[in-house]
């Protein structure tokens, strides 16, 4: 006597209403768990405009370059733009203030220098002259300091007026003075 075993290989949905229960849930949880994941993901992210961080002004700080190059500007003592080190007051040891980098002071060819020239003569960009290269800078002195103050203040070829500054004429020839005393 064989029995025939018929296994139940059928689902077990077995009414339509079952079917529209599935398929509904079939769509629902995914969309669920996507909602769910997203405001996960993007809870912490609260913008606060009032906050001070989130400010155009505290965002463009943030975003700014790492350095800017500023040419033609020489900070003036009264603009309170000094470079570091350069205390506004210097004191001489009789306590008499030292005239520091006025128009024509001590210190003023310098700094001229060190605000506009070296842009392109520390590194020697479009063919400058390198500070302190004696070998480039011997057939220029030879040409006499009134060549050099000439070129300073009215260019030559890819060397600009004063650089580019609006620096006074004596600052001018003091950067000049102070570039042709590094390559001696
Ligand atoms: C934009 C770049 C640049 C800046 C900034 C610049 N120079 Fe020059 N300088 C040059 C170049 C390029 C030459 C070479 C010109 C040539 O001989 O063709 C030159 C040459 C010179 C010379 C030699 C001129 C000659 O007759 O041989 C002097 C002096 C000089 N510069 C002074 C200065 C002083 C002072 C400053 C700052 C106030 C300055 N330069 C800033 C590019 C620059």
């Amino acid at each position: 006597m064989s029995e025939v075993h018929v296994e139940d290989h059928s689902s077990w949905i077995k009414t339509p209403q079952q079917l529209i229960v599935v398929v509904l849930l079939a769509f629902l949880i995914p969309v669920f768990g996507i909602v769910m994941i997203a405001s996960f993901a993007t809870g912490g992210l609260k913008v606060d405009s009032k906050n001070s961080d989130a400010s155009a002004a505290a965002v463009a700080e943030r975003l700014k370059p790492v350095g800017t190059v500023v040419i033609g500007e020489v900070p003036s003592p009264a603009a309170g733009a000094q470079p570091a080190g350069a205390s506004p007051a210097v004191k001489s040891a009789s306590g008499e203030p030292v005239k520091t980098a006025a128009a024509g002071g001590p210190g003023a060819g310098k700094k001229l220098y060190d605000t506009v020239c070296m842009a392109c003569h520390a590194a020697g960009i479009a063919g400058a002259p390198k500070t302190g290269d004696k070998a480039a800078w011997k057939p220029r002195i030879a040409t006499g300091k009134e060549a050099l103050y000439n070129s300073a203040l009215h260019g030559k070829n890819a060397m600009p007026p004063k650089g580019g500054s609006s620096a006074a004429d004596a600052d001018v020839k003091a950067a000049v003075d102070y570039m042709v005393s590094q390559a001696k």
